[in-house]
C-alpha cells in the first residue's frame, strides 16, 4: 500500500509539473492493449503534449499524446501507433519519426553530425534511436589541451588550438605532416665527422637568422603531405647555399622538385628515407623553387633525369655563370650536442629528424618538451631545420637550455613557425639524427 501510494504522489507531481520530463519506461513487452484505444475509443488521441492524456499501465501511465512520440517514444502506450495512428499491427515507432537529442540538439533518425574528426549518426538502438558516433583518435582533442593546461608552469611551454588542425584524425597528423622515415637506418648509413673545437668556447645562444640575415630559408607549409623529407633537405641546402657562396647564390631550393622526381624507394606524401634525398640531390641537382613551385603533390616529375638549367626551363639564376643544377656533397652526421652547436656556429643550419607525439601538434611558445601524459604508440619521425640554441629561465630555478628549430607547418604554428625544445637531453631523440651537407657552389670569382 505505502509503495502504490508513493508512486502515485509522484505521478501527480508528472501530471501539474509539465516540464518535467518524463520517465523513459519500457514497455516492450507488455500486452499490446487496450490503453489508449480504451480512453480514446474513436481513435484520435490527442495533438502536442497533453499530459493528461494517458491510460493507466502497471502502476503508472503511458501516453496517448503526439509528444511521446516526438522525445521520449517509450513512454507511448503499447497501442498507440495502431490506435492513435492507425498503423497495422504496429506497435513499434516507425524508424523514420524516431529523433535523438545530442549536445542540446534534435536530430531526426539517420542524420548525422561531425563532431571534431568523427561521425556521429542518430541510429535505431533496439526501440529508441540514439546518437552513436565513431571513436577515432582526433589530432586535437580538448580533453589533452585541457590536461596540459593543468599542468601550467610545470609544463614549460604553452598550448594552441590550430583551427587547420581541427576536425582531422591523429593518423592523419602522423601519415600526412611528418613524413621521414626509419631515422635510424637511413641516418646511420651516414658517416659521422669529428671537429676539432673548443666546447667552452660556443656561446650560450646563437641565431642563423642574426648571423647570416639575408642568407636563411623562411617556414614553409607543407600541407596535408608527409614530405618533411623533401622540404628540410631542401631547406637546409638552400641555407648552405647560400652562406657558403656568402650570399652570392641566394637560392630557394625546391622540395617539390624532391618530391615528385626523387621516387626510387620513397613514398611520396607518405614519407620518404633522409639518405637516399641527399644521395639524389649529390647525384641529380635540385632546382630553384621558381623553377619547380610547391603543390604538395606526389605528381609524375617533369624534369629529365640529365638535365641542366637553361633545358629544364628555368630562368638564369642571378649569378648567370650556373648552368648545372644545385648539388652538394655527401652528408655527413654530427654525433653530440657540442658538435651540433659547433656545425652550426660555423656553417649554418642542420637537419634533425624527432619523434612527434599527438602533443607537439598543439605547441604554441615556450620550451617544449614531451609531456608524459601522452600515449606514446602514435608518433612518426618528423624532419626539421635547427637554425640555433638558447636560454631561457625554467619554473624550477635552472636556466632551460633549447634549440631554436624551424618547423614546415606554416607561419601560424607555434612561435612564427619556430618551435624551441629542450637542449642536451636528445628530446624526442632530436640530437639522434642530425645531418649537414657542404654545399657546391661556384668558385668565388
Ligand atoms: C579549437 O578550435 C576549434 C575550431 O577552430 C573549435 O571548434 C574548438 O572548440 C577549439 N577547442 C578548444 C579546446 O579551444
Ligand atoms: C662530442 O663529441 C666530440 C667528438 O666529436 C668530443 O670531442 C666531445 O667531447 C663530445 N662531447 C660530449 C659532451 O660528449
Amino acid at each position: 500500500m505505502w509503495t502504490a501510494h508513493c508512486q502515485n504522489l509522484v505521478f501527480i507531481a508528472f501530471v501539474f509539473l509539465p516540464s518535467i520530463a518524463r520517465g523513459i519506461p519500457d514497455y516492450s513487452g507488455l500486452p499490446a492493449g487496450p490503453y489508449c484505444a480504451s480512453r480514446y475509443p474513436g481513435g484520435g488521441c490527442c495533438p502536442g503534449r497533453q499530459d493528461e492524456c494517458s491510460a493507466p499501465i502497471l502502476t503508472t501511465l503511458c501516453y496517448c499524446d503526439d509528444f511521446c512520440d516526438r522525445t521520449r517514444e517509450e513512454d507511448c502506450c503499447p497501442d498507440y501507433w495502431h490506435h492513435c495512428k492507425g498503423r497495422a499491427n504496429d506497435t513499434d515507432p516507425p524508424e523514420e519519426i524516431r529523433r535523438c537529442f545530442f549536445h542540446g540538439r534534435e536530430y531526426n533518425h539517420g542524420q548525422t553530425v561531425r563532431v571534431n574528426c568523427n561521425t556521429c549518426k542518430c541510429s535505431s538502438l533496439g526501440k529508441r534511436a540514439e546518437m552513436l558516433c565513431e571513436e577515432t583518435r582526433c589530432l586535437i582533442e580538448s580533453e589533452l589541451m585541457e590536461q596540459l593546461n593543468l599542468q601550467g608552469s610545470t609544463l614549460g611551454w604553452q598550448v594552441g588550438n590550430y583551427s587547420e588542425f581541427w576536425g582531422r584524425t591523429l593518423r592523419d597528423g602522423v601519415e600526412l605532416r611528418l613524413g621521414t622515415l626509419n631515422p635510424s637506418q637511413s641516418v646511420y648509413r651516414m658517416n659521422p665527422v669529428r671537429r676539432i673545437y673548443n666546447p667552452d668556447a660556443l656561446p650560450r645562444e646563437f641565431d642563423s637568422r642574426t648571423r647570416w640575415s639575408r642568407d636563411i630559408s623562411g617556414i614553409h607549409d607543407q600541407g596535408w603531405c608527409g614530405a618533411s623529407w623533401a622540404v628540410s633537405t631542401a631547406d637546409v641546402a638552400s641555407d648552405r647555399f647560400a652562406i657558403m657562396s656568402k650570399g652570392a647564390e641566394n637560392v630557394e631550393l625546391s622540395a617539390q622538385h624532391l618530391l615528385s622526381c626523387n621516387k626510387r624507394g620513397q613514398q611520396g606524401c607518405r614519407g620518404g628515407y633522409l639518405d637516399r634525398a641527399w644521395l639524389f640531390m649529390r647525384r641529380s641537382g635540385l632546382v630553384d623553387k621558381e623553377c619547380y613551385p610547391w603543390t604538395g603533390r606526389n605528381d609524375q616529375c617533369r624534369l629529365h633525369r640529365r638535365t641542366d638549367l637553361k633545358t629544364a626551363g628555368c630562368r638564369n639564376s642571378p649569378n648567370s655563370l650556373r648552368t648545372e643544377l644545385y648539388k652538394v656533397g655527401p652528408a655527413y652526421r654530427l654525433g653530440n650536442e657540442t658538435d651540433i652547436m659547433q656545425e652550426i656556429l660555423t656553417s649554418g643550419p642542420v637537419q634533425a629528424t624527432m619523434r612527434v607525439y599527438q602533443d607537439f601538434f598543439v605547441y604554441k611558445s615556450g620550451v617544449y618538451k614531451h609531456s608524459q601524459n601522452v600515449e606514446k604508440h602514435d608518433f612518426g619521425y618528423h624532419s626539421v631545420r635547427i637554425i640555433g640554441w638558447g636560454e631561457e629561465p625554467s619554473y624550477y630555478g635552472a636556466s632551460l637550455k633549447y634549440w631554436l628549430v624551424a618547423n614546415s607547418w606554416g607561419y601560424n604554428w607555434g612561435e612564427n613557425g619556430l618551435f624551441k625544445i629542450q637542449k642536451g637531453t636528445n628530446e624526442c631523440e632530436i640530437e639522434s639524427y642530425v645531418l649537414a651537407i657542404w654545399a657546391k657552389t661556384l668558385p668565388s670569382q
